[in-house]
């Protein structure tokens, strides 16, 4: 959705959904992107770098944990700014990511996803239902909230994701589903911060992959369906395009009888799915399609790095789903980036000193200083104020 401060500063306010900056439940114009695989090698930039400059993508899933049972992730070219834990040696440690989620988090109102799997993934699940839940509390440890006397290595230090999404193409998947039930147990234990659990399935129905998960007793939020290479996808549209199917499993199958479903696409043409880039006209048609449908939820793009290379694509599918593209918001300067992360580091501490400047507060012109769930800097500098536009979504103006 187009960054709300942005456009209202515009005057378009009224032209647009109910736009907000994050994953909305109720909304059928969430975008979401694919980060961290550099898919195609087109050139990856860090997190923080796409999220000060795509105001219209509402979440970010980082990819990959391709290794559950031996701990792998793997982040492409971003693995280069990392280094890795002696315990676990396939582990990255990225403490520059750490500081992007942070800021995409709190300056930026994006919602930040963990994503699992990827299709080098080859471990076929677990032994058995309880080595499952045992993994799932351990991922949980990793990327959750910070637990206490908890010695398990955190790949983003202090940061906090805001989910789980699950992209399983291993045709094997043994105790899958345990593994899902617990995540879910331990994020809905969690009553101050909504976490949220996704997967991306692909379009032939049921997905052989995904199919004991979202079958079952599990609630997902949302599903990003692949709906590329192969016959269901959207470069099939109009004839094979399986929305329908997509649309009954989320209304009569799924546990969350409110799960949206995403349309998801290749963000270009070249890259690994090359063959399966819709039309212009067959993207919008399917869109308008999906539209009619109470369980649409949006679109989701595969992934960052190609749709970052496809000048104007974004714009375009903003404007498919209704709504107005903004601009990227000015960057705040690098010097109230530092500020933003030093704020927010040493509020944890016991040394916590007022954020410098003297202006009174750390967050920048257009930054979040509120809204539901807001957790972070809530002072403006100067000379702005915090205005709230939503009930999720205040920023400095
Ligand atoms: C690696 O770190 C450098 C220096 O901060 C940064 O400019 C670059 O974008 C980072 N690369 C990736 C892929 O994250
Ligand atoms: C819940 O999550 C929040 C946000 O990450 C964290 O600060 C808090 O400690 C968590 N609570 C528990 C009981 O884990």
């Amino acid at each position: 959705m187009p960054s709300l401060s942005f456009t209202a500063a515009l005057g378009l306010l009224s032209l647009l959904p109910a736009a907000q900056a994050g994953w909305n439940q109720n909304s059928n114009n969430n975008i979401v992107v694919y980060w961290g695989q550099n898919s195609g090698s087109v050139g990856q930039n860090r997190l923080s770098y796409y999220c000060q400059n795509a105001p219209d993508v509402d979440v970010i899933n980082i990819s990959f944990m391709v290794g559950i049972t031996n701990l792998n992730l793997n982040l492409a070219n971003v693995g280069n700014n990392c280094t890795s834990f002696p315990q676990a040696p396939n582990l990255l440690n990225c403490p520059q990511v750490a500081a992007d989620i942070v800021e995409c988090q709190q300056t930026y109102g994006k919602t930040i996803m963990m994503s699992l799997f990827g299709s080098t993934y080859s471990e076929s699940g677990f032994s058995s239902s309880s080595a499952a839940v045992s993994a799932a509390q351990e991922i949980w440890a990793m990327y959750g909230p910070v637990q206490s006397g908890n010695s398990t290595p955190r790949p983003f230090g202090n940061a906090v994701v805001d989910g789980f999404d699950f992209d399983l193409e291993d045709p094997i998947e043994n105790n899958m589903e345990p593994f899902a039930a617990e995540l879910k147990t331990l994020m809905n234990a969690n009553t101050s911060k909504k976490f949220y659990l996704s997967a991306a399935p692909q379009c032939p129905y049921p997905d052989v992959s995904d199919q004991s998960f979202l079958n079952g007793q599990v609630a997902f939020d949302w599903v990003n369906v692949q709906f590329y290479n192969n016959g269901c996808g959207v470069s099939h549209y109009p004839t094979d395009f399986n929305w329908a199917t997509w649309d009954n499993w989320a209304k009569t199958v799924s546990a969350n009888k409110n799960a949206k479903v995403l349309i998801g696409t290749p963000a270009n043409v070249g890259g690994a799915n090359a063959g399966s880039f819709p039309t212009d006209s067959q993207l919008s048609g399917a869109i308008n399609l999906a539209k009619g449908s109470s369980s649409f939820g949006g679109v989701m793009l595969w992934d960052m790095a190609q749709l970052f290379s496809n000048t104007g694509y974004l714009a375009k599918i903003v404007a498919d789903l209704g709504g107005s593209s903004s601009p990227p918001p000015p960057p705040p300067p690098s010097t109230t980036l530092a500020t933003v992360t030093r704020t927010s580091t040493a509020s944890t501490g016991p040394t916590s000193s007022p954020p410098s400047g003297g202006n009174g507060g750390s967050v920048p012109q257009w930054g979040q200083c509120g809204g539901n769930g807001y957790t972070g800097p809530t002072q403006c500098q100067a000379p702005f104020k915090c205005v709230v536009e939503s009930e999720w979504w205040s920023s400095c103006q």
